[in-house]
């Protein structure tokens, strides 16, 4: 693997962060190599150590669940003009542009794309053995209806898809029925779907089990984000909330953790009765495939 980035990246919230180092344990694409070049390997390897904390086992289960869930759902839709929004450090469309018929339009906020950049460029010359002509890196505010269309528009004629993953936990009531207008909007016109790993309901009650799913760092931003009340309070009032904005539910994305390559920690981690322990935890996310109703 080649040297870190010689660049300065505190700017990187915490939170992308120690949500990059925790993908950089799976098999997720580019998430080593791109932790290995922002912080070296020996960030990579310090995370192993919390291996032993069953939380953070969850941890990683529920990162790559979320991630490859929505792998699938583009998968199943096979339509190839993507746009997602709140990609943050995860390169999805840097993977998914191996495919030369799909036209990748990867999103954040400027300042999270200034680094992303910079780092895409690195993967590109160090790891990736295709062209990437077909991925466009650009700033993008979700609420920006008409920088939103104007991407939109970039893709060649057909049916696109919109997609997130970790960003509605962000949003109070009234900032997901805006940002679900305008999505409603722009599908609409344009035709197609919108993916979204983010149908969260709330856990009010701590357990014990999920010590070190979050650092206290982690505890900390969610507390301040008011993430928890931002969640529904349970997968029907999400069905009626999106229902009410307008868009059908086309289909739930179920991955069993068998498929993930995390599974394998776990399983080498965790004493077999803590395992069945686990098995009977509740649902607390579900990845969504949602169509604007006709
Ligand atoms: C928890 S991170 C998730 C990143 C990535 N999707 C992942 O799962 O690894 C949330 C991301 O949302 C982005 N974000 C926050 N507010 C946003 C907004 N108004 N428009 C677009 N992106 C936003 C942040 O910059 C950050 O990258």
């Amino acid at each position: 693997m080649s040297e870190s980035l010689n660049t300065d990246f505190d700017s990187i919230s915490s939170s992308a962060k120690s949500l990059l180092l925790t993908k950089a344990l799976t098999t997720i694409p580019f998430a080593k190599e791109a932790a290995g070049l922002l912080w070296g390997e020996n960030s990579i390897e310090d995370l192993r150590e919390r291996l032993s904390s069953i939380g953070f086992l969850l941890r990683l289960i529920h990162f790559e669940k979320r991630y490859r869930s929505v792998d699938i759902a583009i998968k199943n839709l096979g339509i190839k003009n993507i746009l997602e929004f709140s990609s943050g450090l995860s390169f999805r469309g840097l993977s998914m542009c191996r495919d030369s018929e799909i036209c990748y339009i990867d999103t954040d906020l400027p300042q999270i794309i200034e680094i992303k950049q910079l780092v895409v460029c690195e993967l590109i010359k160090n790891f990736c053995n295709y062209p990437v002509d077909n991925l466009f890196l650009k700033p993008l505010d979700v609420f920006d209806e008409n920088r939103f269309t104007e991407y939109i528009n970039h893709f060649p004629n057909g049916p696109i898809i919109i997609v997130n993953e970790g960003l509605l936990v962000y949003f109070d009531e009234e900032q997901k029925r805006k940002l679900c207008q305008i999505i409603h909007n722009l599908l609409k016109e344009k035709g197609g779907y919108w993916i979204t790993s983010d149908i969260y309901i709330k856990n009010e009650k701590k357990e014990v089990i999920m010590n070190g799913f979050y650092e206290e760092r982690g505890e900390i931003f969610l507390t301040e984000h008011h993430v928890e009340e931002n969640k529904f309070d349970s997968f029907k009032i999400a069905e009626d909330f999106f229902k009410n904005c307008g868009f059908d539910i086309h289909m739930k994305i179920d991955l069993p953790t068998s498929e993930l390559s995390s599974r394998k920690l776990l399983v080498n981690n965790i004493p077999s009765n803590k395992l069945r322990e686990l098995k009977n935890r509740k649902k607390i996310r579900e990845t969504w495939i949602l169509k604007p109703k006709v």
